[in-house]
């Protein structure tokens, strides 16, 4: 008998099939040009380089060894199976159920981000709450202090995940407060006082602020007089603060990272509206509980680990960015994060976000390197574009950087004559989309996906009814 379905049911909740996922922008569409043409040295030379992912590979090498040189750490070894049958049963959703084990992970966390906030605090091991990634844990916050239609204050230019992360399930929504580059893209009280009004007068409810700090694009720390500033104005409007400090460890120059719970020390302020989230993933990539608990208690490690990482990420950027500076491409001035904020204005036809957006498709399509526009940020002034720079091996920068000398000079060349300039911008700009998406996801089969593209493994973004 033929099976037939009833086409008028919604099978799917409202949730998984609504369009609020905040997927639908370059940022993403560039992981799946990347996806659907990966760069290969060797087998597919002309392929899309992937600058668009913030993944630290620079000190996988320094993990392997402390894996190797400690296989009682793992429940995958001789040395360490043993211990599967405590892993392998139903575990506390707090974290491992083995309760010293459990114990062991929260001091090793606690300890680890005492030490990355440089031992000038201490985080108690009880007040720490697991979950599965900064992501999970964003949301989670979200759930627990706003409620459907609720908002959030987001200095911009802020991570494009949070679209997704805080928006999509909890129905919250986001206030961007403009930053912008005259001043670095500080967050100001003026800026704050701006938005919350504004969103007072649209009857909106702000109920926090929440900041990346180091700032995914920009890769800045905030200084501690902007985080005073940004104490008090939650605490004088009673709404909450949010700190994402995932990047904390990223940090390579100076000024150092200081923890807002460093600032609060010293304040006098409601420390119950005070949230930090924190997560290894930017350091470590995704290690198990089990394994983490002890790589976070091995102190000599993790001293070296640290160093090293951060020396690693300055060389690096240093590269990058003077690479660029080279053919006449600046960058905001950083030393946190995994990348850095390419300022492209020069090259824009006209300072509008549809320029920029003409210059992405470009560089995506002709150059193959898949950076993010800084709309995909809200950031407030069109032009620039984030570059991630740890996620890839030495001579993948040479091969990123020799294209985009060549695209520079080529249209430098081209620029001395104006009319000749007009044509090569118009030639270039105008590529072949007609649409303002640029990949429809139904033609891009799962066998192409590389492993590090979140959006096709996850079905509800796929959901149609
Ligand atoms: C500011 C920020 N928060 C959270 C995340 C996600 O973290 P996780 O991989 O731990 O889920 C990212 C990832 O890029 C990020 O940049």
């Amino acid at each position: 008998m033929e099976f037939s379905r009833n086409n008028s049911r919604q099978l799917l909740s409202k949730i998984a099939t609504n369009d609020g996922h905040g997927e639908n922008s370059p940022y993403f569409d560039g992981w799946k040009a990347y996806d659907s043409n990966p760069f290969h040295p060797t087998q597919n030379p002309h392929g899309v380089i992937q600058m668009g992912l913030a993944e630290n590979q620079l000190c996988f090498d320094l993990i392997e060894k402390w894996i190797l040189e400690n296989p009682d750490a793992s429940i995958c070894t001789a040395e360490g199976v043993d211990k599967f049958r405590d892993i392998a049963i139903f575990q506390d959703y707090h974290g491992l159920k083995e309760l010293e084990r459990r114990y062991l992970l929260l001091q090793g966390v606690a300890k680890f981000m005492g030490r990355i906030g440089g031992n000038r605090v201490t985080f108690d091991p009880n007040r720490i709450v697991m979950s599965g990634g900064a992501t999970g844990a964003n949301e989670t916050v979200m759930f627990c202090l706003a409620d459907p239609g609720d908002a959030f204050l987001v200095p911009s230019p802020y991570y494009a995940g949070f679209a997704r992360d805080l928006r999509w399930r909890t129905g919250m929504d986001i206030v961007p407060v403009d930053c912008e580059s005259w001043n670095n893209f500080r967050i100001t009280r003026a800026a704050l006082e701006e938005a919350y009004e504004k969103a007072q007068r649209s009857n909106i409810n702000i109920k926090g602020v929440i900041i990346a700090n180091p700032s995914n694009p920009l890769g800045t720390v905030l200084d501690k007089d902007t985080m005073r500033s940004l104490i008090s104005f939650i605490n004088d409007k009673s709404i909450h603060l949010v700190c994402d400090e995932i990047y904390a460890a990223t940090v390579f120059g100076s000024p150092r990272f200081t923890s807002i719970a460093e600032i609060i020390q010293d304040m006098d302020c409601d420390r119950d509206l005070i949230h930090i989230v924190y997560s290894l993933s930017k350091d470590m990539g995704s290690l198990t509980q089990f394994l983490l608990a002890a790589m976070l208690n091995d102190e000599e490690f993790v001293g070296n680990f640290l160093r090293e990482s951060s020396k690693r990420l300055a060389k690096r950027h240093n590269v990058f960015t003077k690479g660029l500076e080279r053919v006449g491409i600046s960058s905001l001035k950083s030393h946190a994060g995994l990348f850095f904020w390419m300022d492209m204005r020069p090259l824009l036809k006209e300072q509008t976000v549809k320029a920029e957006i003409e210059l992405w498709r470009v560089i995506i399509n002709k150059v193959k390197l898949n950076v993010s526009p800084g709309s995909s940020f809200q950031c407030s002034e069109p032009g620039w574009f984030r570059v991630c720079f740890a996620n890839m091996d030495d001579e993948t920068v040479e091969v990123a950087l020799e294209r985009i000398r060549e695209f520079v000079l080529q249209g430098k060349e081209k620029n001395h004559s104006s009319e000749k300039s007009k044509h090569w911008k118009n030639q270039n700009l105008r590529l072949s989309f007609s649409s303002s998406r640029l990949y429809d996801e139904s033609l891009i089969s799962p066998h192409m996906m590389s492993p590090h593209s979140p959006i096709p493994r996850s079905p509800l973004v796929r959901a149609r009814n």
